[in-house]
């Protein structure tokens, strides 16, 4: 097994399948934004692009790929099926038509953006993944703010656990016990809101700020270090290209074992966003 916290630019996901272990994502980037900001980060040298039909932005995000000139099959994208999509009609359907906007026959990682448990249709969805997978129109199933109750559910149908749950996870909450629960079965985390940005502020932490001023890199490049040592991947997002380019140049350092615990001390044990059991989505 590869050692974490030497991350290398790729994770072997449980399909065989090789994931970037950075990513650039588009939440909050408009449609009209996200080809100028997408075409940055391709150009800082992101493969990894996580996008969602809820985003409202794969129009701009599937332009952006088709002007960079980067080809297509170096670039890894990634789009989620909507609530309002669960059961298996409605996601092969939104599959489609994400398709259709981001000007793709095929993604690299389809996600079931919630589990949505009021609906129970989670299981259904991702048997319509697995579908997809053996059609050829997405190359991984995966799954976002999964509980390990509603993975092992999909995991007891379907005979497979997904390739990738994308969670919340930063400084502040840094899901050490999920990551230890999904590493044993092979599931690859994927931390959404890296930066913990959304209530305080991880980038001006104590200890976060002493190991950007040890290894003269930016907080924001700490944390983001942070995730790769614990093995993560990770998907940032800036509108600003300075720091777009900025939060890609991470492979030059590495973070010392008190540096990583110091930062592994800021959990709280608090969530910034929905809590994924509580039905609200
Ligand atoms: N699956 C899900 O349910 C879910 C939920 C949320 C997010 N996501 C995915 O995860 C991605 C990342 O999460 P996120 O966008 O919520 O939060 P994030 O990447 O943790 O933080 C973004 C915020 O941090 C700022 N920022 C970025 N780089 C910085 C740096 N080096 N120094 C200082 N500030 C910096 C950005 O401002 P500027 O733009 O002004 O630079 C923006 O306000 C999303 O874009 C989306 O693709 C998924």
């Amino acid at each position: 097994m590869t050692d974490p916290s030497a991350p290398t630019d790729l994770v072997e996901l449980n399909d065989g399948v090789a994931m970037p272990r950075i990513g650039y994502g588009t939440y909050k980037v408009g449609d009209d934004e996200a080809q100028q900001a997408v075409e940055a980060a391709l150009s800082a040298g992101y493969r990894l692009l996580d996008t969602a039909e809820m985003y409202g932005n794969e129009v701009g995000v599937g332009r952006a790929v088709a002007a960079s000139g980067v080809p297509r099959e170096e670039v890894f994208l990634t789009t989620k099926v909507w609530n309002d999509h669960h059961g298996a009609d409605a996601a092969r359907a939104a599959l489609e038509a994400s398709l259709e906007r981001l000007g793709t026959d095929y993604l690299d990682l389809y996600l079931i953006h919630w589990p949505s448990p009021k609906q129970g249709l989670y299981v259904e969805t991702f048997e319509a993944l697995l579908k997809a997978k053996e059609d050829g129109l997405i190359r991984s199933a995966g799954v976002s703010n999964f509980l390990p109750e509603h993975l092992d559910r999909v995991h007891e149908a379907a005979g497979v656990y997904p390739s990738v749950n994308q969670v919340e996870l930063h400084p502040y909450f840094n899901q050490r016990e999920l990551r230890a629960w999904q590493a044993e079965r092979g599931i690859a985390t994927e931390s959404w809101g890296p930066l913990g940005q959304r209530t305080g502020s991880v980038l001006a932490e104590p200890a976060v700020a002493a190991a950007a001023d040890a290894h003269g890199k930016s907080p924001g490049q700490v944390v983001i270090r942070w995730h790769l040592q614990h093995g993560c991947v990770v998907i940032p997002k800036s509108s600003k290209p300075s720091r777009i380019a900025e939060n890609f140049d991470v492979f030059d350092f590495a973070l010392s074992a008190d540096e990583m615990a110091a930062i592994d001390a800021l959990e709280t044990g608090v969530r910034q966003g929905i809590d994924p059991g509580s039905g609200e989505r």
